[in-house]
Formats: C-alpha cells, structure tokens, sequence
C-alpha cells in the first residue's frame, strides 16, 4: 500500500500531538514540518524526528510528496494556510476553530467542497469511545427526546494576570477567546452526541481579567511564567469567561458556561444531556466513564470496554476495560477516521459521523460568533444564521 504522505503547519503545542496520532496510523510518511522559520522548524523537526523542515508555510505547501496538510498554527492562520493548501489541492486537516469569523469559515467550506478535497476539524473529544456510545444510544431513542443540554468547560490555566497567551489577542484568536478556543468544542459535542442542531443562543461574557501582564518574549501555549520575564500591561478586550442560554432544533434547551480562569479545573468539560427517558452525562477529566440517570431504577456507570459498549463504537476503545485511555486515543480516533476515509478515496457523502468536517467548523464558528453578538446586545436571544 503507498504511504499517504502528510506535513504539518505549525508545531507548538497541539502540533507534536498530530504527529503522534498520525504516526500510530503506520500508512502514513511524515514528511515535513513548517514552523515560523527555517531554523524554529529544523529544530521542531529533528526533536520530533520529521525528515524535512520549512521556514513557511508556502514552502511546505509546494512540496509535490504532501498530500495532506495539518493546520496547527494560532487561529489567525488557519484562514490563508487552509486557503493557499485547498488550491494545491491538497486534503487539508485542520485545528479548531476553523477560522476567526463565521465568513471565513464559511468561505473555506465552499472552496473546499468545491476543489473536491478531504476536509477535517479536529474536533477530538469525538473520538472518546464513550462519546460514540452516547451518541448511538441516542441516535436509537435510548434517552427518548434529548430535553436539556448542559455543562460546562473550564479551565484555570488563564487564571493569573501573569498568565498570557496570542488567545487573548483578537488578531490572532478572533473577536472571541474562551467561547472561540473551547466552547466551539463544547457546542460540537453537545451537537454531535444528541444529533441535534443549536439554533438560537443568549450569551453573558466578561472579562474577569482586565489588564495582563503581557510577557516581552515570546511564550508557546500553556507555558508558565518565568522568573526573569519582563512584562508589558495591555489591555484584554476578549472573554474568559461565559455564559450562554441555548435553545435547539428538537425544542430541546440548553446552558453552558466557559472558563478559562477557574481554579482546579484544568481540562474539564462536562456535557449532560437529559432526554425524557434518561440522563448521559460524560466528563472529559474522568473520560472512561459514563453516568446513566434513570427515573425508576438505580443510575448507573458505564465504564469504557470494548465488550460493554455499543457495537459501532467498539473501535474506538483500543484495550480492555479498567484499562484506562486518554486524550491521545481519542485524538487517535479521530485522526484515523479522517485517513481511513482518505484512504477509501469516497465522496463526501460517504463521510464517517465521526469526521469533523468544515461544515461543523463553519457551525461552530457562526454559534460563537452569534454567542458574542448576543452578549454586544446586553444578552439578547439571537439566531444563528447558518
Ligand atoms: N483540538 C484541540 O483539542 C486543540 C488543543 C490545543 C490547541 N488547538 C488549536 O490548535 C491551534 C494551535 O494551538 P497551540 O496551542 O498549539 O498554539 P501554540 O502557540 O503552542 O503553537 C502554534 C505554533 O504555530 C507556529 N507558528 C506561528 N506562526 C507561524 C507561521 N507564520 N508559520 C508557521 N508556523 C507558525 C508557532 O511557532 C507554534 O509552533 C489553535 O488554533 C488552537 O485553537 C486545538
């Protein structure tokens, strides 16, 4: 079998962790990376074992053995790298969220639909086996109607005005920061796993974190505060923190709150969907694990294995149960669902569930978007227009 031959755009944080997922798959040739310059990239390339390295994006883009192009770079970038690879004609993969504004999303889906290519959102909490679970459960009636969507996603790591990220600077994440970086996962999930649309949302947002302390070096995401940084004050005029009312295709309700300034919650996204049979809750901090609320009888916890869960999310789980699995094995999954339907060299049409595409980025960019809008208005119920 020929190697598929993939690059990747942009390897700080989340960039190494594409490659791991990708080199597990085994049919598939790393053949470069592209980072902010040529010496950065040689540098990422040698630490991560990849053959080749750019100092730029349209270098890596021209490069004839890449057929595949993971996008890993801050939000800003996502827009140009995914429009400069889609005319090369390349399947393009990329990170969430798929742009700044719902506009440039939406423009990225149609020149994508249009040049036939492959096209991913790595959305990666899809790839949990128990996410599968729920949303097949669901699919078959097993909660009855989904009623009430809720939860939340909190973090801390934003919690210290010392703390700094590009997420927190509107030309470089977007007009949103915390609704944009996770609460575009929460809404994807919510969606994916109950099978049902947001269409209307009431947004609150704040800034609980006026001014930062902007360090004058550079800083990758999610590294702490040195000693010797020396600082800037600047000004944040982005969210991090919010809370949206939500109202669903189904007539089902919904809330969620984002945070990245909480302590003690480091990645912890909840999601509870309560139908008018049942309760499914799933948290993302205790992954191999599903809470079932029944009415007339005891609630239960289903525990990740491959025997125990649905059938068609059997693949999902790579070990037996009481074997714990994590973050890099749903990022697996969903990087293996988007090259087996490479491989498979089907239309678009014959997308797995579980794929990402730039449809469902487009959705999440308009949700935040409209989620913003409504808070601009004093939290005002808002449509979204898809
Ligand atoms: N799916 C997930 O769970 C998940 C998790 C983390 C981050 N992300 C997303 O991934 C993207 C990257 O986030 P991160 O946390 O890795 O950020 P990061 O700042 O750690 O890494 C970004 C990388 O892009 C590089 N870069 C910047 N400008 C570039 C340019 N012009 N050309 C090439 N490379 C350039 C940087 O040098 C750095 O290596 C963001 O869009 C973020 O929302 C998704």
């Amino acid at each position: 079998m020929k190697k598929i031959g993939m690059g990747i755009v942009g390897v700080g944080f989340v960039g190494p962790h594409h490659i791991d997922a990708v080199r597990r798959l085994g049919y598939v040739d790393i053949v470069a990376v592209a980072d902010m310059t040529d010496t950065l990239a040689r540098e990422k390339a040698n630490l991560l074992h990849v053959p080749k390295a750019y100092g730029s994006y349209e270098a890596l883009l021209a490069d004839p053995d890449i057929e595949v192009v993971h996008n890993a770079t801050p939000n800003y970038l996502h827009y140009p790298v995914n429009i400069a690879a889609i005319a090369k004609g390349k399947h393009v993969v990329c990170d969430k969220p798929l742009a700044m504004t719902a506009a440039e999303a939406k423009t990225l889906r149609d020149l994508a639909n249009k040049a036939g290519i492959v096209h991913a959102v790595t959305f990666g909490y899809r790839g949990n086996p128990l996410v599968q679970h729920a949303r097949l459960a669901i699919a078959r009636g097993d909660i009855g109607r989904p009623n009430f969507m809720h939860g939340y996603y909190l973090q801390d790591w934003l919690l210290k005005d010392t703390d700094y990220s590009w997420r927190l600077e509107p030309d470089k994440s977007g007009p949103s920061s915390a609704l944009g970086d996770i609460g575009s996962h929460w809404c994807d999930l919510a969606q994916h796993i109950s099978g049902v649309r947001i269409t209307h949302v009431l947004g609150d947002i704040t800034t609980v974190i006026p001014k930062r302390k902007k360090p004058k070096a550079a800083r990758e995401a999610f590294q702490t505060v040195g000693k010797d940084d020396s600082f800037e004050l600047v000004d944040i005029k982005v969210e991090d923190l919010a809370s949206v009312l939500l109202r669903f295709e189904n007539g089902g309700k919904g809330a969620f709150s984002v945070g990245q300034v909480c302590a003690g919650h480091k990645n912890d996204l909840v999601l509870e969907i309560c139908g008018s049979a049942k309760s499914l809750r799933w948290r993302q901090e205790d992954q191999n694990e599903l809470w079932i609320g029944n009415r007339d009888r005891a609630n239960e916890l289903l525990q990740k294995d491959p025997s125990l869960v649905e059938p068609g999310a059997r693949d999902f789980a790579h070990l037996p149960g009481g074997h714990q699995e994590g973050w890099p094995d749903a990022n697996f999954n969903v990087m293996r669902t988007i090259y087996d339907f490479i491989a498979s060299g089907k239309g678009q049409d014959a997308r797995p569930a579980a794929m990402a595409t730039f449809e469902d980025g487009y959705r999440a960019n308009a949700i935040v978007e409209t989620i913003i809008e409504s808070a601009r208005q004093g939290g005002v119920w808002t449509k979204v227009n898809y």
